[in-house]
């Protein structure tokens, strides 16, 4: 969506509060021992006090609140009797709809203490996303953000996903225009003032080849290495981007 009104602005901004709350409850929640159905649990009563929909359940036949994905799986894991253990890395992505507009964000999270590697993948997730903010602009193109977080990774040794992609944002989780994690600048739609979109690296410590397992929903590195997944939802404007799940 492209805000337009002040309650657009509001609402999104409200949604996205939903969402920020529920990763901060999965946050604190999260500690060995614990199953992902548990952590999702979590999310969902977090989402339902705060008058918000846990909008990825029902997805497309999606069968939770939250995404769960630990390890290799780079995203869409689906909560289960999985029980999270110390060294374990965990990326949680939650969607809520909130008076009609939705707020999307992700963030991965070490459980206890975790390989040195691990928690440098999470932090480049992280920094290829603030990367990229330099770029969300009115004025610039979707492919400036693309190749931000593409280069920021090569040059890191991470792969990026290619498979999946960012996108944006408003009454609907998925509108237009995707937003890449890898493109050349200077190419793709232009950013306007008021674009909401969700920017979100999903790195790997080996290469960007992923498939889909038996499940139909999770993704998973086909090399094995572990993933991180950082995403936030944004508004662009003609000067600083307004980022909402921060
Ligand atoms: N939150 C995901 C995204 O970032 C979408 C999840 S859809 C689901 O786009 F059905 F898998 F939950
Ligand atoms: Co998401
Ligand atoms: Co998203």
């Amino acid at each position: 969506m492209i805000v337009k009104t002040d309650a657009d602005r509001v609402g999104m901004r409200n949604a996205s509060r939903v969402v920020k709350e529920a990763l901060c409850a999965a946050q604190n929640f999260i500690k060995p021992g614990v199953t992902t159905l548990e952590i999702d649990a979590v999310v969902e009563e977090t989402i339902r006090k705060m008058g918000a929909i846990p909008s990825s359940k029902g997805f497309q036949g999606y069968p939770n609140a939250s995404c769960i994905s630990v390890n290799d799986v780079v995203v869409h894991g689906i909560p289960s009797l999985t029980l999270v253990k110390e060294g374990d890395i965990v990326s949680v992505d939650i969607t809520a709809l909130l008076n009609g507009y939705q707020g999307d964000a992700a963030r991965t999270f070490a459980v206890g203490k975790c390989a040195e590697a691990d928690l440098k993948l999470i932090d480049a997730a992280e920094k290829a996303f603030f990367a990229a903010m330099e770029y969300a602009v009115a004025g610039k193109r979707i492919g400036d953000i693309s190749s931000a977080v593409e280069m920021y990774c090569t040059v890191h040794g991470y792969g990026v996903v290619r498979a999946l992609t960012g996108h944006g944002i408003g009454h609907k989780m998925h509108e237009p225009p995707d937003v890449p994690n890898f493109g050349r600048k200077n190419t793709g739609p232009e950013l306007k003032n008021g674009l909401c979109i969700a920017v979100e690296p999903m790195i790997t410590r080996g290469t960007w080849k992923v498939y889909i397992d038996k499940d139909n929903w999770t993704v998973r590195t086909a090399d094995g290495s572990n993933a991180a997944h950082y995403e936030n939802t944004v508004i662009v404007t003609d000067g600083e981007p307004e980022i909402l799940t921060l």
